[in-house]
């Protein structure tokens, strides 16, 4: 089902005194806004996520974790593996970031590997695409995100693929405060949801859930989000200061 989402992720930020008033915060906020048709997530750093699962308990804001082993146990010391995360009710979790790619070499096929091990575990991933400055400044951007899509996505059955976020993130604009306009956004998510018609279907494609990341804040979180294909945001600076985290929360709850 396509569904609004405002996800915040940390990164490696704050210390777990910090984690914990933040999540407090936030939590206040958005139960205050009955956050009604959208769904909140936060992603907080891995020691952090059981502390965030108990503050948000019983409220509207639900729990995703920044990454995952490929491996579901084992002899792999340091990991952390989607069936854990699951045993620990997390709900969602990143998968593929540009940030993973670029410092810890993931690939396209590794990632292919996570995003299986998180579905298998019944947990949801918010799948991570977008392309380098280089690489739109060359007019190949929606060649280079397809082939991430095919590469790491295409091969799910439609059952498992109906249960997978994608977030657009264009790599130049992430951490940069050159976001994206609102015409390429949409013109990058209308490319993406025109590739899943054509590997599942128009019903499929209609129902995904398809996010813009990259520099998105409280000041332009609304010319994004009216955008017929943007459904929400995977925000990272912006989610660390509670009052602005909350106010895309708000911009996002009145563009539903
Ligand atoms: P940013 O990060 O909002 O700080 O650009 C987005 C992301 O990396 O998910």
């Amino acid at each position: 089902m396509r569904t609004m989402i405002v996800a915040g992720n940390w990164k490696m930020n704050k210390t777990f005194q910090e984690a914990e008033d933040l999540t407090a915060e936030i939590t206040k906020g958005v139960e205050k806004l009955g956050a009604p048709n959208v769904e909140v997530i936060l992603c907080p750093p891995a020691p952090f996520l059981e502390m965030v699962l108990d503050l948000t308990d019983e409220t509207y804001v639900a729990v995703g974790a920044q990454n995952v082993s490929e491996f579901d146990f084992g002899a792999y010391t340091g990991e952390i593996s989607a069936p854990m995360l699951r045993s620990m009710e997390v709900e969602y979790c990143i998968v593929g970031h540009s940030e993973r790619r670029k410092y810890f070499q993931e690939s396209n096929d590794l990632l292919a590997r996570k995003v299986k091990s998180v579905l298998r575990a019944g947990v949801i991933p918010i799948f991570c695409c977008g392309e380098l400055l280089p690489e739109r400044e060359a007019g190949n951007h929606v060649k280079v995100v397809k082939n991430q899509l095919e590469e790491s996505l295409f091969d799910l059955e439609e059952k498992d693929f109906r249960n997978v976020v994608i977030a657009y993130e264009p790599v130049w604009a992430i951490g940069t405060g050159m976001t994206a306009s609102p015409e390429q956004a949409q013109e990058m998510h209308a490319s993406i949801r025109e590739l899943i018609t054509l590997q599942y279907g128009e019903r499929v494609a209609q129902d995904a859930t398809i996010l813009y990341g990259g520099s998105c804040n409280p000041g332009n979180a609304m010319e994004l989000f009216s955008q017929p294909d943007v459904d929400g945001g995977l925000i990272g600076g912006a989610s660390l200061k509670a009052d602005e985290f909350v106010e895309i929360v708000k911009i996002a709850i009145n563009c539903t």
